[in-house]
């Protein structure tokens, strides 16, 4: 009904039907009833200190459904929201969102200009929530090259939230893991410089102080959607002993019941950081 009244382009209307239907039928989506017998079985005492999260899978989405890719950004963004509010009530730390690469840039400057917009969309919407929520947002990322509108935004919610003492919600923005540990150590040798001599050899604490992500715990699971075996130049030094959880489903799909699921999957892991598990240790030292 609503797309017969549509003035829209075709497939904008397409998108608003799509919206419509999406949010008539979300009571009853049947996966959701799983999501208070999931939450019972999550252990809070072995939450995760840092999820953190490649949301793939927008193009995808909105291929399928015969719609504009940029449909399935705003779809991501409604993603987004949902598992930043389901990581909050979970009293999660940490949590961590890809949301463009220095990569991206080779998209399409339609696509590229509507994720700016997007973004500043989103600031502007949510802010006040995440405030309520007594997030912290911060961004991680080559910030000081977006457009100054971006970085005003971006100065001014990061300013509003900073004293913040419930989750950080850090933004991957302009963000490659090689671009950040190349940053890194023009950030010590500029400190070197400065102080005169004095180090003569870095160490991995001194490179974790220097990244974007300094004051953070490295991240304990990563989660990747839309199925790709790839790491994408994501917090490539962090990750060094995270818990990697792929899944099929598509970034707009990912909901709470499957953030619980990733989460119920991460507390199954035994993590040895290199060492032995804990019967083999009790053995071997017997
Ligand atoms: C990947 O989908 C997603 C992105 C390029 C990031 C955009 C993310 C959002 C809009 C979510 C919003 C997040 C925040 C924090 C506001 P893709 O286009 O690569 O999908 P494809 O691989 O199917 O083409």
């Amino acid at each position: 009904m609503l797309a017969l009244r549509c003035k829209e382009s075709p497939a904008h209307c397409r998108y608003l039907s799509l919206v419509y239907l999406v949010k008539t039928t979300e009571v009853l989506k049947p996966a959701e009833r799983e999501a208070p017998r999931l939450l019972e079985q999550i252990d809070p005492k072995r939450l995760p200190r840092h999820v953190a999260i490649i949301m793939d899978g927008n193009g995808r989405w909105a291929q399928r459904r015969h719609l504009p890719r940029v449909a399935g950004h705003r779809a991501g963004v409604i993603a987004a929201r949902n598992v930043i509010e389901t990581c909050a009530n979970l009293h999660l730390p940490t949590l961590t969102l890809y949301a463009f690469s220095v990569e991206n840039w080779r998209r399409p400057k339609t696509e590229t200009d509507f994720l700016m917009r997007l973004l500043r969309e989103y600031l502007r919407k949510e802010l006040p929530e995440i405030h309520r929520n007594n997030i912290r947002l911060i961004i991680l990322g080559r910030v000081d090259v977006l457009p100054e509108a971006v970085r005003k935004d971006i100065r001014e919610a990061m300013a509003k939230t900073a004293n913040n003492t419930g989750m950080t919600l850090a933004v991957a923005l302009n963000y490659g893991g090689r671009a950040e540990i190349v940053d890194a150590f023009n950030s010590i040798l500029k400190q070197v410089r400065h102080n005169g001599s004095g180090t003569n050899a870095v160490s991995e604490e001194m490179i974790s102080r220097h990244l974007y992500t300094a004051g953070l715990p490295d991240p304990d699971l990563l989660v990747r959607t839309s199925g790709e075996m790839r790491v994408s130049n994501f917090l490539l030094w962090q990750i060094a002993y995270a818990e990697i959880y792929v899944t099929e489903t598509l970034w707009p799909d990912f909901d709470r019941v499957k953030l619980y699921e990733a989460l119920l999957d991460y507390q199954k892991r035994e993590r040895r950081y290199g060492g032995l598990g804990a019967p083999e240790a009790t053995r071997e030292s017997a």
